[in-house]
């Protein structure tokens, strides 16, 4: 394999990857703003540039200074085998010092109201290959800050110019809606009278931006980016299962932000995946069992909603009814098997359907017209575990399950005795069927339709259950999802569960543990702390048709951040 050498260190690479690329490869830091894996290479901003040596075959292969000893831009020139690049010797620190300095000229140096102080490429870079003092005395040109569309705005004053914004909107969203307008220093970033920046990734730009001039509203001056720890996720609202990084501080979610993911969603996420978390904080979350009582649903401890829950599904099989779980496509795999397993030992016979699939328009790839495999894809289906959900009922139920209108169906015609309902869907969901055969009454235990409700938001469902228990968004649990590809990807938990709800794992297991008979002179069964790697272990080991959770999942990784390990070298 042919290979260089990078400021000391001797890489291997592959024929057509650029300098930079080998460097970022092999963990070497090259300072960069203009360049991104996922753009197109123009070499404008300028601070990569590295003193390059290379073979010359017309003389015996002896290592002479490359392109006339010029520096140049390693972002943009290929690797050659037995090429000595240095980016650390005094010509290329001079260059990177020149560059931060005239970047900086016109920066408003804003830093202390900046939403990107802490993440800034130009504060990283002043501090590692920055000059320390500025000697320019004249006035800055001072820029708009322009609403630039409904999730971002530009604080033009702070633009490096990079142009990765633009290449982005040309590039990837497709829709050009981003352009370098004017001339010299009053170049700025700007869109199209009457044409804003309003396209299903638009606030990918603002993780592009280097510096702070691209900015997400949602996320203007909510929290400092030190304070915020990640969890690497996945997508919990689409079928896409785009890797996420899920930003939050004190049990609070502030921004979710793509990981990279060759195989999923590359470098990017929709604007509703980065911003359809906010049901997670919404007034309307249930936080308390509820059960009914004279007609009431008053709020109730655990153990006394778990009993009546359980009595009252009990009295429904006693009187010949069916039981019936319909397990969300919002849950995760784990919940699916432990509901499922919970409803078949209660009913052996219990019928097991998916919950409903919400769908919103078409597939849809970016840029229109793309090859599905080199542009970035955005699901119709708004659910992240429809497939997965199916896969772990059909393992349970040895064969296909119902569809849920067919559920409803079966409701309807009044075969079911007892339902246990799940949602976790980020807004209202019960279809017109499912409420018209669920009717309006609670039934009293043994007639009529008993419901068990668990949901994360008040609906008119909750009106109709008999018992209502709250259940967790996915950011605060952790479990599988399998997306639209068919691969499965585990998530961890980002926050704690909001006040009494649980994990509908954890749910199906304590729920478990009431059905299960105590042994003479023992006290009842205590349920256990559900943990998604044991949960996944024991679903491999209860049917073949789900060996793939001991060895198929793919496990998050979260970003790795590099930090310049460059000393500073005052010229
Ligand atoms: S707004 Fe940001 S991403 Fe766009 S050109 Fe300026 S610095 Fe680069
Ligand atoms: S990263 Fe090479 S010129 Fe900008």
């Amino acid at each position: 394999m042919p290979s260089i050498t990078i400021n000391g260190v001797k890489c291997d690479f592959q024929p057509g990857q650029m300098i930079l690329q080998v460097a970022n490869a092999n963990g070497l830091a090259i300072p960069q703003y203009c360049y991104h894996d996922g753009l197109s290479i123009v070499a404008s901003c300028r601070i990569c540039l590295g003193e390059l040596w290379a073979p010359n075959p017309r003389n015996n292969n002896k290592l002479e200074p490359f392109m006339g000893g010029k520096l140049m831009p390693t972002c943009q020139t290929p690797a050659s085998d037995g090429m000595v690049v240095y980016t650390d010797s005094p010509k290329a620190v001079q260059n990177q010092k020149a560059v931060m300095e005239y970047l900086l000229i016109n920066h408003p140096l804003d830093c202390p109201v900046c939403d990107q102080a802490g993440e800034c490429f130009l504060q990283d870079y002043s501090y590692d290959y920055g000059r320390g003092v500025s000697r320019f005395e004249e006035d800055k040109v001072k820029q708009p800050k322009k609403d630039v569309g409904p999730h971002v705005y530009l604080y033009a004053d702070r633009c490096i110019l990079c142009s990765r914004c633009v290449r982005f909107t040309r590039e990837v969203s497709g829709d050009g809606q981003l352009m370098i307008l004017g001339r010299g220093n009053k170049n700025e970033i700007d869109v199209f009278p009457g044409k804003p920046l309003d396209n299903e990734l638009s606030a990918n730009v603002v993780d592009l931006c280097p510096v702070g001039a691209l900015l997400d509203k949602d996320f203007l001056f909510a929290q400092r980016v030190w304070f915020l720890k990640e969890t690497p996720s996945i997508d919990g609202i689409t079928a896409s299962g785009d890797n996420i990084s899920i930003h939050h501080n004190e049990g609070r979610i502030y921004r979710v932000k793509p990981r990279t993911n060759m195989a999923v969603n590359k470098w990017w996420i929709t604007d509703e995946v980065r911003y359809g978390w906010k049901f997670v904080h919404s007034e309307d979350r249930l936080r308390s069992p509820m059960r009914r009582q004279f007609g009431s649903l008053v709020e109730s401890d655990y153990t006394r909603a778990y009993e009546e829950a359980v009595a009252g599904l009990r009295a429904a099989a006693k009187a010949g009814k069916r039981l019936a779980l319909a397990v969300s496509p919002m849950l995760s795999c784990e919940e699916a098997f432990l509901l499922a397993s919970f409803a078949r030992a209660l009913d052996p016979k219990a019928i097991l359907a998916v919950g409903p699939v919400p769908v919103s328009g078409q597939d849809k790839v970016f840029p229109a017209g793309a090859d599905e495999a080199k542009g970035f894809k955005m699901y119709a289906e708004k659910a992240p575990n429809a497939r997965g959900v199916r896969r772990v009922l059909e393992a349970i139920a040895g064969g296909p399950v119902p569809a849920f209108d067919e559920l409803v169906g079966q409701v309807k015609a009044g075969g079911i005795g007892g339902l246990v309902l799940t949602g976790n869907y980020p807004s209202a969901w019960a279809t017109d069927a499912l409420s018209a055969a669920l009717g309006r009454s609670p039934a009293t235990p043994g007639a009529g339709l008993f419901v068990v409700l668990i949901d994360t938001l008040s609906s008119p469902l909750v009106d109709r259950a008999d018992v209502v228990l709250p259940g967790a968004t996915w950011m605060e649990k952790a479990g599988t999802f399998e997306n639209a590809r068919g691969m499965l990807q585990a998530f961890e938990q980002a926050i704690p569960v909001i006040e009494l709800a649980k994990a509908e794992a954890q749910i199906a297991l304590d729920l478990a543990a009431a059905i299960a008979e105590p042994s003479p002179g023992t006290p009842s069964a205590r349920a256990g702390i559900f943990n998604a790697a044991d949960v996944r272990r024991q679903m491999a080991s209860a049917s073949p048709a789900l060996a793939v959770f001991a060895t198929g999942v793919s496990m998050p990784k979260a970003d790795v951040k590099q930090e310049a390990e460059m000393a500073v070298v005052e010229l």
